[in-house]
């Protein structure tokens, strides 16, 4: 049922690679609560996703960009902008890629200058999009800018690697640019840590099936859904949140303030 949240709201969504993308769900989300946005990811991905489908659904506007690229990022804005018909309200940065997880790296073995790739596309590039919309004045009093981490950046995961950094850089970035852009714009800026989801880049992670089912047994409500994520960045979106900044919000069924629940126990005395 939708309740029009997001009626005359502006926005830019990064990120939705195919239909089990956080984003693409988010997308959906966005557009039946009455917001328009446009859509952007890496020229790349525009090849191996489906992100047309969606904008079709959606009657959203692609407008590619490499998250890294400042000129990428400029003239997303600029357009957005144009199209959209005026400054912004919310932008989802639903972005992350580790080349070092993708080759199968162990954590004693890194590539630097993959670290440095990782750390660039999955946090540097959500100051540059803060930064970006900045110089460019691009987004509107009480605009809401979300990213997606994992908590990961709070606790080791052997097989999140050099991932567990960007996301603790991730969530940093939200406090320090969340405390500069409130005082300056009162634009909000937070991040939603997310449980283990099945999508392209949650799936790549090796064990995930295993840390998918253990996430689901140390949470009293389950793992949250890439639906319920979606839900949840509409109303961090929305008017209803409009004093919530610099956060790190945990959204997983109350796994991060579980020590152990009866389901783990009774796995475990099997
Ligand atoms: N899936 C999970 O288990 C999980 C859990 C917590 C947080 N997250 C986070 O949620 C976010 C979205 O991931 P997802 O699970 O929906 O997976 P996904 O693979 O669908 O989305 C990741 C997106 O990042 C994009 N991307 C990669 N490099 C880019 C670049 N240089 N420029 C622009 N875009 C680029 C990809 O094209 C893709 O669309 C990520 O930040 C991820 O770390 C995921």
């Amino acid at each position: 049922m939708a309740n029009n949240l997001l009626k005359g709201k502006r926005g830019i969504i990064f990120g939705a690679l195919d239909e089990n993308s956080i984003a693409w769900k988010t997308a959906l989300k966005v557009k039946e609560e009455g917001g328009s946005f446009t859509l952007t990811n890496a020229p790349i991905a525009m090849r191996l996703g489906t992100i047309n489908q969606l904008a079709a659904t959606c009657q959203a506007e692609i407008i590619p960009a490499d998250a890294t690229s400042e000129q990428d990022l400029a003239n997303l804005f600029s357009k957005s902008m144009e199209i959209l018909g005026g400054k912004l309200d919310f932008v989802l940065h639903s972005i992350g890629m580790s080349p070092n997880i993708r080759k199968g790296k162990q954590y004693g073995d890194m590539n630097y200058e993959w670290y440095l790739k990782t750390l660039d596309i999955s946090a540097l590039s959500f100051h540059k999009v803060l930064q970006t919309s900045e110089k460019l004045d691009a987004l509107n009093e009480w605009a809401s800018v979300v990213g997606l981490s994992y908590i990961a950046a709070q606790r080791a995961y052997p097989d999140y690697t050099d991932m567990a950094q960007a996301k603790a850089m991730l969530e940093s970035i939200a406090r320090s640019y969340g405390q500069r852009y409130g005082s300056m714009k009162k634009v909000r800026v937070n991040t939603i840590s997310q449980s283990p989801t099945r999508t392209t880049a949650g799936s790549g992670i090796s064990g995930f099936d295993i840390f998918f089912d253990f996430a689901q047994m140390m949470s009293p409500l389950g793992n949250a859904t890439a639906e319920d994520c979606a839900n949840y960045v509409t109303v961090m979106f929305s008017d209803f949140t409009r004093m919530v900044t610099m956060q790190n919000l945990m959204h997983d069924g109350g796994f991060s303030a579980s020590g152990i629940t009866q389901d783990l126990v009774a796995r475990l005395s099997k």
